[in-house]
C-alpha cells in the first residue's frame, strides 16, 4: 500500500483535477516587499509548481518512486492548503487506492490510441487515452 501511495501521490502531482487556487486580499498585504492591495485576486498555480524542476527532479517524468524519499514537500498541494485544505483528500486518497487495486488485481487492460497530455485548462490527453478492459479470471475482493 505504502508504494501505491507514491503512485497517487505522483498521479496528483501530474495530472490533478485543481490546477489553481483563487484568493482575493481583504486588506494590503505586504509580501516579501511587494504590497498587494486590497481586493486584488491572487492565483496559487498549483500545476506550476508542481512542475517547477528546483522542487522536482526532471517534473514531466511520472515517476513514482521519487515519493519514496519525499517525507513531506511544500511543493505539493493537490489539496490546497491552510484553513481552506481539502476536506476530501484522505477519503479522495483511499478511493483512487481501492480503485486501482482492483484494477491491477482483476483486469488487463491495453492502450488503444496513445496521445499527448495537454493542459486547457485541466490535464487531459489529447485522444482521451483510451484503454481496452479486459477482466483477468475470477474476482478479488
Ligand atoms: C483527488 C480528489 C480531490 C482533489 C484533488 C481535491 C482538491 C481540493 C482543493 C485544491 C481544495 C481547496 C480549494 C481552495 O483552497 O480554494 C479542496 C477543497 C474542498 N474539497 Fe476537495 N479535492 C478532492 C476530493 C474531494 C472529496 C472526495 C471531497 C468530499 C468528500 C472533497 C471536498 C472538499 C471540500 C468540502 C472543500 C472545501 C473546504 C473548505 O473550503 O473549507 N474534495 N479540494
Amino acid at each position: 500500500m505504502e508504494f501505491c501511495q507514491s503512485v497517487i501521490n505522483e498521479t496528483l502531482r501530474l495530472g490533478n483535477i485543481v490546477p489553481r487556487l483563487w484568493r482575493k486580499t481583504l486588506s494590503d498585504v505586504n509580501y516579501k516587499g511587494y504590497i498587494i492591495p486590497q481586493g486584488t485576486t491572487v492565483i496559487t498555480h498549483i500545476a506550476a509548481m508542481h512542475l517547477d524542476p528546483s522542487a522536482f527532479e526532471n517534473p514531466n517524468i511520472f515517476d513514482p518512486w521519487r515519493w519514496q524519499a519525499i517525507k513531506k514537500s511544500n511543493n505539493w498541494m493537490p489539496f490546497g492548503g491552510g484553513a481552506r485544505h481539502c476536506i476530501g483528500s484522505e477519503i479522495a486518497r483511499i478511493e483512487i487506492a481501492v480503485f486501482l487495486r482492483h484494477l491491477i488485481l482483476n483486469y488487463d487492460y491495453e492502450l488503444v490510441e496513445s496521445g499527448q497530455p495537454v493542459a486547457s485548462p485541466l490535464v487531459k490527453f489529447s485522444t482521451g487515452l483510451p484503454i481496452r478492459i479486459h477482466p483477468i479470471g475470477k474476482m478479488n475482493p
